[in-house]
């Protein structure tokens, strides 16, 4: 199958020098994980720590994104790919759909362990990556890209968001009868993974359409999310949301 250059996404690529990473920031790498492993070897969905393995993140080092990518494409032909900072909605859903997933070089530094306004490397890589080596999430998370690149309207896309940030950023599924997290928000944030985990935070049952009349409040810990069964639950709710909100575009 031929590939389409990129044509919304194409300003933003750039190429990671990995050379350029300082002693420091592996170091502040390293000490990320430290303080973020621990509670996901218990709260961590097993397909988040079964692609964590895959794509073979190390402990001490800053992750090579090429390396990453040469891991996770032939599993589901997915690649990280690097970007200059955030990206405007074309660009990001056209990457989306061509199986690249938007991924910034930039390290947060040691005054902002916790969060990170802007998007960095430990989200971007250490929260999302891992889920893309499963072939169902890794298929759903393509045909999101794909129907959100052909939408304009934007009350469409709105909701459509939500889908998104209720489970591609702060998802949680149902595993062995307990709560396990997948969203890169909660597997990257202590304070989000704790807020689940504690009790403080409203989990319900996913509905399609609850997720999509839920507003997302993006200053404020949880105090409502929600958990799937499975991924396939997911990969047929976003076909759900494909034929109800996507239909025919006048
Ligand atoms: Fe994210």
């Amino acid at each position: 199958m031929a590939v389409e250059p990129l044509v919304a996404a194409a300003p933003y690529l750039i190429q990671q020098i990995y050379e350029d990473y300082t002693a420091d920031q592996h170091e502040v790498w390293a000490e990320l994980l430290r303080r973020r492993r621990p509670q996901l070897e218990s709260y961590a969905c097993r397909e988040y720590l079964q692609g964590y393995e895959i794509i073979g993140l190390q402990d001490d080092r800053l992750p090579n994104l090429s390396a990453i990518t040469t891991r996770l494409k032939p599993r589901t032909r997915w690649n990280a790919t690097p970007v200059s900072g955030f990206l405007p909605k074309e660009a990001f859903f056209e990457m989306l759909a061509a199986r690249m997933f938007p991924t910034t070089t930039y390290l947060r530094g040691r005054d902002s362990l916790e969060y990170t306004p802007q998007p960095d490397i430990f989200h971007d890589v250490f929260g999302h990556v891992p889920m893309h080596a499963h072939p169902v999430f890794a298929d759903f998370l393509q045909h999101y890209g794909s129907v959100c690149a052909a939408i304009e309207d934007e009350t469409i896309l709105e909701r459509l968001g939500r889908l998104f940030w209720y489970t591609v950023e702060f998802g949680l599924i149902r595993q062995d009868g307990k709560i396990k997290v997948y969203g890169s928000g909660v597997i990257s944030s202590h304070g989000e993974c704790t807020n689940v985990i504690s009790g403080g935070c409203e989990i319900r049952d996913f509905n399609l359409d609850e997720v999509l009349d839920t507003r997302v409040k993006v200053d404020q810990i949880h105090k409502r999310l929600f958990a799937i069964e499975s991924f396939d639950q997911l990969y047929e709710a976003m076909h759900q949301a494909e034929s109800r909100l996507a239909g025919p575009q006048t």
